[in-house]
């Protein structure tokens, strides 16, 4: 299988993003035959400069017939591997595909305009990949053609956000310095920068490594869904989901969170297909047990012997706030986290960062839209996650306000309950061992006390 990558390209409005990808389209060979001259052809046509940007427009109308792009996604190969480039065409659409697992990136190209320099977004987009999780950048300043590929002037950019980065614990592997519409430094090296002897924007990416895979980490699936099969009084139950990391096998234990419950996967079904020894990441599939345990959707699935995730109703985490309304404390909000959703509060605001300025308030009461906060949350129940140190997707959640969503973010700690362990939790805690002893020996009973 061919190897595959998710870059997002981000950068200030009019830093050049859309060129950038249409020169890579264009450098890559990855357009269709004959493409870029009808594009320049029909700007001749209407008498307008022709823009890289526009080849993008050109094969998003045709998606109907060449399925080679959607809005926010290009795909194109280098001789290395195929990417799927994002080109986020706001920080806040970005970040909501982000944040709703809609787009994942694993690596960014963050463009900066040589002659306007470091700009908000600059800042506050870098800020957003460090807290996304997303370590591997490249920087590249563009439009280096409108300085004159000023040796000088690309190192202040370079000095200035370097230590910018740095703050935010990013250590970009190249800053790059190109012109997008002249197609300099973009897959090869040329003449016009001859002070430059790093990477190409091609060699750059190529370098990036993907993720540590996520079959070799824990095994998690959230329940989509529990279908009973209805034929000749089969009471046989399958649960539906969708990996989010490591593998499952016939045989493997399974514990569902945070219910407690567990049972033996008896099989692996995938839709119209043979049942495999083995399923990972991404693969939508059901599963059979061994012994009927009744839990509901939305309930987290662990592999016996691995990590288990943790299960609190108290947690600290960092949320980027997208809403019309603030995010004020003592309100109720939706929490979802893959197919688990909880009624949640903000307990307490800790800090609100200004990503531009690297500023941070403390002790706010309410937290604007486009800021990044860290707060204390806690659930109405306990539920089950991961931390953003130990799994990329299942520590991320979006806030619901009302019916939109207004917010996301990530998991960094999970905290002790504000109630002191009551003898409620305590029996709970003591009927799922009864209900998993019960299962174990009488496998036909429903105990779903
Ligand atoms: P938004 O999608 O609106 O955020 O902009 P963008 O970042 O996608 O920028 P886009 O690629 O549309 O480029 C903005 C303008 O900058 C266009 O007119 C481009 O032709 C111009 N531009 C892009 N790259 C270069 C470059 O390397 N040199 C020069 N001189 N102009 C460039
Ligand atoms: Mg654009």
């Amino acid at each position: 299988m061919n190897e595959r990558m998710n870059i997002v390209i981000v950068g200030h409005v009019d830093h050049g993003k859309s060129t950038l990808v249409g020169r890579l389209l264009v450098d890559t060979g990855s357009l269709p035959e004959g493409k870029l001259d009808q594009v320049r052809r029909t700007c001749e046509l209407n008498a307008k400069p022709f823009e890289f940007a526009f080849l993008l427009d050109a094969l998003i109308d045709e998606q109907a017939q060449g399925i080679t792009i959607d809005t926010a996604r290009i795909f194109f190969k280098s001789a290395r591997r195929e990417y799927i480039l994002i080109d986020a065409p706001g920080h806040i659409e970005f970040l909501k595909n982000m944040i709703s697992g809609a787009a994942r990136a694993e690596a960014a190209i963050l463009l900066i305009d040589a002659e306007e320099g470091i700009a908000e977004n600059s800042k506050r987009h870098a800020y957003m990949l460090s807290m996304l999780g997303i370590k591997q950048i490249a920087v590249a300043v563009n439009k280096m053609d409108l300085i004159n590929y000023d040796e000088q002037k690309f190192k202040n950019i370079k000095t200035e956000y370097s230590s910018f980065l740095e703050e935010i614990g990013i250590v970009p592997f190249e800053f790059i310095p190109v012109s997008a519409r002249n197609g300099i430094n973009i897959t090869e090296n040329t003449a016009a920068i001859p002070w430059y002897h790093g990477r190409t924007i091609i060699e750059v990416i190529d370098g990036f490594t993907t993720e540590p895979e996520d079959e070799k980490k824990d095994f998690r699936m959230f329940v989509q869904d529990v279908y009973k099969f209805t034929a000749n009084h089969d009471d046989r139950r399958i649960v539906a989901g969708t990996i989010n990391s490591g593998t499952i096998h016939p045989g493997d234990e399974i514990v569902f969170h945070p219910s407690g419950k567990i049972s033996t996967v008896k099989s692996i079904e995938i839709f119209g297909k043979d049942s495999p020894q083995v399923a990972g990441s991404d693969q939508a599939i059901g599963l059979t047990l061994t012994t009927q345990v009744y839990v509901k959707a939305s309930e987290l699935i662990s592999r016996t012997g691995e990590r288990a995730p943790h299960t609190t109703e108290r947690l600290r985490a960092n949320i980027f706030w997208m809403g019309k309304r603030p995010l004020v404390t003592g309100k109720s909000y939706k929490l979802k986290i893959g197919t688990q959703k909880v009624s949640v509060n903000i307990e307490k605001i800790e800090q609100v960062l200004d990503a531009s300025a690297l500023e941070t308030s403390m002790e706010r009461k309410q937290v604007n839209r486009h800021e990044v906060s860290q707060c204390i949350m806690s659930a109405s129940s306990p539920f089950s996650f991961d931390l953003v140190s130990e799994n990329k997707i299942t520590s991320r959640f979006v806030l619901v306000d009302g019916y939109d969503i207004a917010g996301g973010g990530i998991i960094t700690h999970a905290l002790k309950g504000l109630k002191p362990e009551d003898a409620s939790s305590k029996f709970s805690q003591f009927q799922i061992e009864l209900n998993n002893l019960i299962q174990k020996h009488f496998p036909n009973w429903d105990v779903n006390l």
